[in-house]
């Protein structure tokens, strides 16, 4: 169960500002339902709870348990959309230090994640881990050309190959990719890997609930059909068109009231460290939607109270373009006591007995007030449990908030423009053939001749 409150931005903005927002709102919820607004191919995640392809879903299931049995560790190659919900996903609801823990703790695999940077000191330290484990391989690109998980993919196949012969490696390695197109798509066929859809009108951002994300995160022993029980559950409670009814709704108005006064950056907060994937997702989630033409609201996050040691004093001090969403779980999955000491040197007897939790929870009570005080407006999303069914429920939350909130903004949500120009001067700079007059300016640009 989530629930948004936005008692805390009345300090802020006015009660009839939200209000006012309440036509625009029915007017994009009407785009996104009826399929006619910017981006309207791009909109498969929508009903995707409800009419997810259900044999794909058990095929990923059965992949996930042979995966499980053959396997230490699962390899995940990919980048953006293509990794991220996946990583939130197993980080909120798994151990805190699952890959730490021996195989009989964990009862799964480790799931390990490359393919996300070019680095080669990364790169190089996986590889060490993987020696003498039982590895298999998720490949995961919707386009199936994207620079990083291909070179990742490059050198983990040969791996692979060279360790397990063709044969077994084909056995291990799984592709989750376009359904036609694509060099990936091209190599999965000729190889003959088990593969899985992202389907065409779903993209990577919103990909979470299909085989991009649910093959990891169903091999990492999570629950995938609570996740999707959750989600079709929050596609059904934020359906109606009104404000009132709808706190997804609500948050896309809210964000946008305060970006209409001034306040240019969210800021995501947590009081749990697993979360902090789940701030990574929702930034690429909101900053890849909503950041273009000059627009959007600049996505930061912070893992508190860890971060009140550090972006503590900014946000409660520094320039005034800032507002929180906090999200605070009701339950949280464990808690742990407080003991008392007989000496109390360090002073900390008046909270023996207690719950870490419910120390955690007045610092974040006590934090809000104090930014509000420091003249940062902030909502507070309660989400109910740490579990898979609340981790359904948010991730179609944020989705949809998004969808909404970008058009709000009048950008198209489901584009990604942005995104290509590194590319291609990468390319240009690396000798790719075909950008050689491209090569040339950037150089001369690098050395100061240009
Ligand atoms: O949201 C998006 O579309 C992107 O972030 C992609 O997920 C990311 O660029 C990876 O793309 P691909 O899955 O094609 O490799």
């Amino acid at each position: 169960m989530i629930r948004l409150n936005t008692t805390n931005l009345m300090t802020f903005i006015d009660a009839e500002e939200i209000e006012h927002m309440a036509p625009q709102i029915e007017v994009a919820h009407h785009m996104l339902h009826k399929k006619n607004g910017p981006g309207n191919d791009f909109l498969g995640w929508l009903d995707l709870p409800v009419e997810y392809d259900k044999e794909e879903f058990r095929r990923i299931r059965t992949a996930a348990a042979k995966i499980r049995k053959e396997s230490d560790i699962l390899l995940v190659i990919g980048i953006g959309g293509s990794y991220l919900g996946a990583r939130a996903a197993i980080e909120l609801l798994g151990h805190s230090f699952s890959n730490a823990t021996d195989k009989k703790t964990r009862k799964a695999p480790m799931v390990l994640f490359c393919g996300n940077s070019i680095s080669a000191t990364y790169f190089s330290d996986l590889m060490d881990l993987l020696e003498g484990k039982r590895v298999s391989v998720n490949i995961i690109s919707k386009s199936g050309t994207t620079t990083e998980p291909a070179i990742a993919f490059r050198v983990i196949r040969a791996y692979m190959e060279k360790r397990y012969g063709r044969q077994e490696a084909r056995n291990r390695i799984y592709a989750t990719t376009d359904r036609s197109k694509g060099a990936l798509k091209g190599l999965s066929d000729q190889e003959g890997y088990e593969s899985f859809v992202v389907p065409d009108d779903i993209g990577g951002r919103y990909s979470v609930l299909t085989a991009v994300g649910l093959l990891p995160i169903a091999v990492a022993g999570i629950d995938i059909r609570e996740i999707m029980r959750g989600a079709k559950d929050a596609a059904k409670a934020y359906r109606k068109a009104t404000l009132a009814d709808n706190d997804c709704y609500l948050y896309a108005a809210a964000r946008n009231c305060l970006l209409r006064r001034g306040y240019t950056t969210e800021v995501m907060v947590n009081y749990e460290p697993g979360y902090h994937f789940m701030t990574e997702w929702w930034k690429q989630l909101y900053g890849e939607s909503e950041g273009k033409n000059g627009r959007g609201i600049f996505p930061a996050g912070v893992d508190n109270t860890t971060d009140l040691h550090s972006m503590g004093q900014y946000i409660q001090d520094g320039r005034r373009m800032l507002f929180e969403t906090v999200v605070n779980f009701v339950n949280p999955r464990r808690s742990f006591g407080i003991p008392e000491d007989p000496e109390n040197l360090d002073g900390l007897n008046f909270l023996s007995g207690m719950d870490m939790n419910e120390v955690n929870f007045k610092a974040l009570q006590g934090t809000v007030l104090a930014h509000i005080d420091g003249g940062v407006p902030n909502m507070v999303l309660s989400v109910s449990d740490m579990n898979a069914y609340c981790l359904g429920e948010l991730v179609y939350f944020f989705e949809k908030a998004c969808a909404i909130s970008g058009y709000l903004l009048s950008v198209n949500p489901f584009n990604q423009p942005g995104v290509e120009a590194y590319k291609k001067n990468m390319f240009a700079l690396l000798g790719k053939p075909g950008f050689e007059k491209e090569r040339a300016e950037l150089e001369a640009r690098l050395t100061g001749k240009g």
